[in-house]
This record gives C-alpha cells, sequence and structure tokens, in this order.
C-alpha cells in the first residue's frame, strides 16, 4: 500500500491516476470534505484500489492511521513547510514506515539567497538526516492541464488580452517540466534501488529562451500578441507601490527579481537510474492547449 500525501494537489492528482493506471493501491490523505470530493470521482472508478485517509499535517498523530500498514509514501507538500514535514517523519518512524519519495523544487538550487530556498534546504536536510530511504525529486515548473497555475493562467491572459508583459529581456533559459512527465518520474523512482537516498533535478527534455518559449506558445495558440517588455529595475520598483496599496497582492520583486537569472538543469542523472524521458516545450503545450480547449 502506497501512502500519499498531497494527493489533492495539481501534480498529486496525476500522480494518484498515474499509480492506479499501474494498478497500485494506494492511500490518499484528505483534510477536508472539499479535498476528499476532488478525489470522489477517481474513487468511483478504482473502488479497492483507492483508499482514503483523513489527516492533517499539524498534527503527526493525525497521520498515524493513515500510514500504519502503508509500505512506502510519496510527500508531494511544499517542503518550506518545514514543521509538517518534521510532523510526517515522526509519523512515520512510529508507524516503522521507511520509504518515501518527497517532491521539492529547483528553487533549492537557485543562485540566489531566498527564503523559501532556504526553507526548501532545511527540510531537504530533516529528509536525508531522517534514517528513511528517501528519494527526493526536485522538478522544475511544472505545468499541464487545467489547474496548471502557471501556464494555464499564461495561456488564458493571452486570449483574452490579446498581449502579455514580461520583465526584462526574456534572454533568460526556463525548462518548464510537463506534469505527466513528473508523474511517470515519481511513478518510476518509488520502488527502484537505485533512486535510494539519491536526489534528482527533474525538468523538461531542453533549456529555451523565454522569447523562445513566447514564440513557441504563439505558433501553437496560433494567435498573435503583443509583447511588452518593462526593465527588471523599474518593475520591482512598481510592484513595491503597488504591495503598499493592495496589501494583499501574492507579487512581490523578489520573483520579479528572479526572472532574470537561468533556470536550466541537467536530467542525466534521472535518464540513467530510471529511464526519465521528458518531452520537449512544444508538445507539452501543444496537449496543453488541446486539452483545455484553448
Ligand atoms: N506547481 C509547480 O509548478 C511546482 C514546481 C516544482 C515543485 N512543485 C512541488 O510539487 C508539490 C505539489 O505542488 P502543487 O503546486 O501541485 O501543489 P499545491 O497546489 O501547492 O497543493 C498543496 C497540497 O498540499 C495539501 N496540504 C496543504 N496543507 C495541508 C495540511 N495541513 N495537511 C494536509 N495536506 C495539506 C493540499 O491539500 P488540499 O487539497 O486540502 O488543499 C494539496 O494537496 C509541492 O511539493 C511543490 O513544492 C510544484
Amino acid at each position: 500500500m502506497i501512502y500519499v500525501a498531497g494527493g489533492t494537489s495539481f501534480l498529486g492528482k496525476r500522480v494518484v491516476e498515474k499509480l492506479l493506471e499501474d494498478e497500485k493501491d494506494i492511500k490518499c490523505l484528505f483534510r477536508s470534505e472539499a479535498a476528499k470530493n476532488k478525489l470522489l470521482s477517481l474513487k468511483e472508478k478504482y473502488r479497492e484500489k483507492l483508499n482514503l485517509a483523513s489527516g492533517n499535517l499539524y498534527s503527526a498523530d493525525s497521520l498515524i492511521y493513515g500510514l500504519k500498514g502503508s509500505d512506502s509514501a510519496i510527500y508531494m507538500i511544499r517542503l518550506e513547510y518545514v514543521e509538517f514535514v518534521k510532523n510526517f517523519i515522526d509519523a512515520a518512524r512510529k508507524c516503522g514506515l521507511k520509504r518515501a519519495v518527497f517532491i521539492s523544487s529547483t528553487t533549492a538550487l537557485l543562485p540566489t539567497e531566498n527564503k523559501i530556498k532556504k526553507l526548501k534546504l532545511e527540510a531537504e536536510d530533516l529528509i536525508k538526516r531522517s534514517g528513511m530511504v528517501y528519494t527526493i525529486l526536485r522538478p522544475t515548473m511544472i505545468y499541464g492541464g487545467e489547474d496548471d497555475n502557471n501556464f494555464y493562467k499564461m495561456l488564458n491572459f493571452i486570449k483574452k488580452r490579446g498581449f502579455f508583459v514580461i520583465f526584462g529581456s526574456g534572454k533568460n533559459l526556463i525548462q518548464p517540466v510537463y506534469v505527466d512527465d513528473v508523474a511517470s518520474a515519481v511513478s518510476s523512482v518509488l520502488g527502484n534501488p537505485l533512486t535510494f537516498k539519491k536526489t534528482y533535478e527533474i525538468c523538461g527534455k531542453n533549456a529555451i529562451e523565454y522569447n523562445e518559449m513566447l514564440k513557441i506558445v504563439r505558433n501553437k495558440l496560433k494567435r498573435n500578441f503583443r509583447i511588452i517588455k518593462l526593465p527588471i529595475g523599474t518593475s520591482k520598483f512598481a510592484v513595491n507601490i503597488y504591495k503598499k496599496i493592495v496589501k494583499k497582492s501574492d507579487f512581490n520583486s523578489d520573483q520579479i527579481e528572479r526572472m532574470k537569472i537561468d533556470k536550466a538543469y541537467s536530467y542525466n542523472e534521472a535518464q540513467k537510474d530510471f529511464r526519465f524521458s521528458p518531452i520537449p516545450f512544444e508538445e507539452g503545450i501543444e496537449k496543453e492547449i488541446s486539452e483545455a480547449g484553448l
């Protein structure tokens, strides 16, 4: 039995589907009725294979019922919630569960310092010292499907407004990864001893310039749109003022600063150990556009 924490997330839902398609027995954590409802259609289809267990990562004890009897786990909650990681490891220890796959992110590799990176590394360190047989996967930005908060929002914006704003020259490299490729990676590493106690970068097939990505989007969307480029310095200044006026903005100047950083990675190790073979951005974005009917 595989215990899944974060099975109701954007990535988690694809991972759960993949495991069920592979005929695995799973037990999925949910913390609310709303979260449980997200799993109901799958529950109808896979009655025996999909089990549900209530619990909340705020409390290690609440996870014990679900973790008991599981032989491995997949943890897909943002690692920056370090207390949650501590609670999960604590509960796993109490249940004698040894094997777990954890989803981190390439934010942990950014060349500049920031709070999220620091917390993710702290959590990764806890995992490595937990005594568990871990595998840590660090995906880049994930896209695909309608609940993708990254590209789906962007595609919709372009379709509606006919323009898109970017910060900086657009010469920075990005390497987004298609959601099903991440789900396949999770499923492939779970029982693979070559991946035990290792950390892998999980990214798209090629790194591309942000400008190139926009060209691909234009071709695949079959929609011409204007690109407005704002200098990084001016944009940071404007966002700081905006944040002072609109206090609840979830956009900040750090995010703008990070846009000029190249985010290109190698998946050689993943290819070697579990034949990770991601699709190129052209293919992934075409799938996303057609699946979402854009
Ligand atoms: N999205 C990306 O582009 C991206 C990129 C790289 C790495 N990742 C990593 O991939 C993983 C999944 O990310 P995502 O963006 O798909 O997820 P997400 O939308 O952030 O979903 C968060 C998940 O955590 C659960 N959760 C939050 N607090 C909880 C609590 N107290 N107890 C139990 N469950 C709780 C949520 O359950 P509810 O359904 O109840 O809210 C949901 O299943 C994360 O580790 C993230 O860091 C994501």
